[in-house]
């Protein structure tokens, strides 16, 4: 049982000693081996090398089982870690499209009923089973766009009751998708209208009843809280987080989006797997983050989205900060879960070499999900999630032809989907 894939015209991403991220400078750099072959087996990575190898004779692989598969003029590369996602709603909001066209902004869209809330809304009424179906709409979407891991938040519920139905829905993608998932509970999204004049008895609720409920089930590997002007306080975020850490979740944050929130700083006080957004990061905020093991993730499908500034990416990479991306694939500020149109953001609105996107959306996303250890490269051992791109000139190519769907033939546990 395995797959042979050969005549490679470059397999990206390679690590012969594999890491768990790539800071600084090093990020202008990604191994790579021309003219090469990539044996899987097993579900895992078993073998790479250059094609010479197996012309020469140095290598055989024949035995039973092994499929060929020849990828002349194509690259492999590792699956996309999509990092930030809320890709389980139910619905959509087109409507509010229109309202931010005309010019009401997300927090006075937020304000009117609309936003996150509306989205509760639309949960609320949504069965389980229907909630499932379009969610899992969504994640086929993904994979055939190169996605290999996702980790997904709660935060459409807003009761204990629909927070749980949430985080049911993706246990059940876990259990049933061939993608690797991580599951994060976000009772903190936003405040509900019932708490609208006492957003500190919702944030008891969500410390008393919900967190030790999502713990109880075993539903979230990592607990997040929006941290930010209109939203939640420094104070709630860590009131929350110090909760979550007791249950044994990792904090990942929303933070400095809208504002100078302090939500890094929170977020690296608690040693956050990553603090995600950052819009709003000033030299303050990059000295806390070189000084921790916190990925800082940026999401500019929502800053295209919304007309956000954007963060500032070179002045974190020149400072010898890692880097993520991450698609934020949500309903209200984002509404695609494409990593390769993320790669073209990073280097067309952040300023990113097509190397650095490249390790933005596979190792570095890998580490912001706790996953680096075993996805993000080519590395042996680790789980087989590439993807096979169509014929195409170079890597910068991916990048560079921002509309194009170069993703031809996916591959995840060692199984072609
Ligand atoms: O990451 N910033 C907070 N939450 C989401 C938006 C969710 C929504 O608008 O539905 C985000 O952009
Ligand atoms: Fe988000």
């Amino acid at each position: 049982m395995g797959l042979l894939i050969i005549n490679i015209k470059s397999l990206m991403q390679t690590e012969n000693v594999a890491r768990l991220k790539v800071c600084g400078k090093d990020m202008s750099s990604v191994g790579k081996l021309d003219d090469a072959y990539l044996l899987i087996k097993n579900g895992v990575i078993s073998d790479f090398g250059s094609m010479d190898e197996i012309r020469k004779g140095i290598r055989v692989f024949e035995g039973s089982g092994i499929k060929e598969i020849n990828a002349a003029g194509r690259f492999v590369f590792p699956s996309f870690c999509d990092s930030h996602t809320h890709i389980v709603y139910a619905g959509s909001r087109e409507k509010e499209f229109s309202d931010k066209i005309s010019g009401l902004s997300y927090e006075e869209i937020a304000g009117r009923g609309g936003g996150i809330l509306n989205s509760a809304r639309i949960l609320h009424e949504t069965s389980e089973t229907e909630l499932f179906n379009q969610s899992v709409e969504r994640i086929n979407e993904i994979i055939a766009l190169g996605t290999g891991a996702v980790e997904i938040k709660s935060g459409y519920g807003l009761n204990l009751g629909d927070e749980l139905k949430m985080l049911r829905v993706i246990g059940r993608i876990k259990e049933v998708c061939p993608l690797e998932v991580r599951s994060t509970f976000l009772g903190a999204h936003a405040v509900p209208d019932e708490y609208k004049q006492r957003r500190e008895s919702y944030v008891d609720l969500i410390i008393n009843e919900m967190i030790p409920v999502v713990a109880s089930y075993d539903l979230a590997d990592y607990i997040d809280v929006f941290c930010d002007r209109g939203f939640f306080t420094v104070e709630d975020t860590e009131r929350i987080l110090m909760a979550g850490l007791k249950h044994g979740l990792i904090p990942k944050l929303h933070a400095n989006e809208l504002d100078y929130s302090g939500g890094i700083q929170t977020g690296v006080k608690y040693n956050a797997l990553s603090v995600d957004h950052l819009e709003y990061t000033g030299d303050e905020e990059i000295r806390v983050l070189a000084d921790s093991d916190t990925m800082p993730t940026l999401l500019p499908g929502s800053a295209l989205f919304l007309g956000l500034p954007d963060p500032p990416a070179r002045k974190m990479i020149n400072a010898g900060l890692p880097v993520a991306l991450a698609s934020d694939y949500n309903p209200g500020s984002s509404p695609s879960g494409n990593m390769k149109l993320i790669m073209s953001l990073g280097c067309i609105r952040l300023k990113m070499l097509p190397e650095e996107v490249i390790n933005a959306v596979t190792i570095n996303s890998a580490y912001a999900m706790g996953l680096s250890e075993t996805h993000g490269s080519i590395a042996k051992g680790k789980v087989a999630n590439v993807f096979i791109t169509k014929e195409m000139p170079s890597y910068e190519f991916m990048p560079y032809a921002f509309g194009s769907n170069l993703i031809d033939t996916v591959i995840l546990k060692g199984r072609i989907i």
